[in-house]
């Protein structure tokens, strides 16, 4: 099983704001249910709890939520106690990649451990305020794939795609 996490980082590293996402980004969002679809998604349970109410569970994608909180419940979402239980869920469901989809703290926890084998990393061009920050990813990645995607009135910012690989 490959298990990727899928992210947009700002050029200084900033990837939240306040519990949201400092930018709206059309169709960088477009991108992330793309490939996102179909799949087992984990989130650690603030990201969970940033996406609005009416958007959550994920449609199309299995989503599973970490958090430490025993008593958690979120109808919809399968409760997972630690990213490697996460993973082991969808080991054992037999998927053959997962997608690690924030924030900061599991992104940290999943590179710092050497879990994660790729990356579909929009880097956005900009360098804005912000209280989540993405993590080092270490050493080994070779980037397979990129796309520019122009600033437009739809986007504040230009953004390009990648896929990083161990
Ligand atoms: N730019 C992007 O692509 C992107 C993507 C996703 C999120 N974000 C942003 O990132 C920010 C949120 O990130 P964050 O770092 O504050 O929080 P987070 O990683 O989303 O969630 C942290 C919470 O997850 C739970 N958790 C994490 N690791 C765990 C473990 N090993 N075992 C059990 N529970 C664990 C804990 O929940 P409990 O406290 O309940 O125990 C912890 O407080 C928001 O601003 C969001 O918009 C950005």
């Amino acid at each position: 099983m490959i298990i990727s996490a899928i992210a947009a980082v700002a050029e200084n590293g900033v990837i939240g704001k306040d519990g949201k996402l400092p930018w709206n980004l059309p169709d960088d969002m477009k991108f992330f249910q793309r490939t996102t679809l179909n799949h087992y998604v984990i989130s650690g349970r603030k990201s969970y709890e940033s996406i609005p109410p009416r958007f959550r569970p994920l449609p199309g994608r299995t989503n599973v939520v970490v958090t430490h909180d025993k008593h958690y419940d979120s109808p919809g979402a399968i409760i997972c106690h630690s990213l490697k239980e996460a993973v082991e869920l969808a080991r054992k469901a037999d998927v053959k990649e997962v997608f690690l989809i924030g924030g900061g703290q599991l992104y940290k926890e999943a590179f710092d451990a050497g879990l994660v084998d790729r990356f579909y990393r929009t880097t956005v061009h900009a360098k804005p305020d912000g209280d989540t920050f993405f993590p080092e990813i270490g050493e080994g990645w070779k980037e397979v794939w990129s796309e520019k995607h122009k600033a437009d009135e739809r986007h504040p910012y230009a953004f390009t795609f990648a896929v990083l690989q161990k």
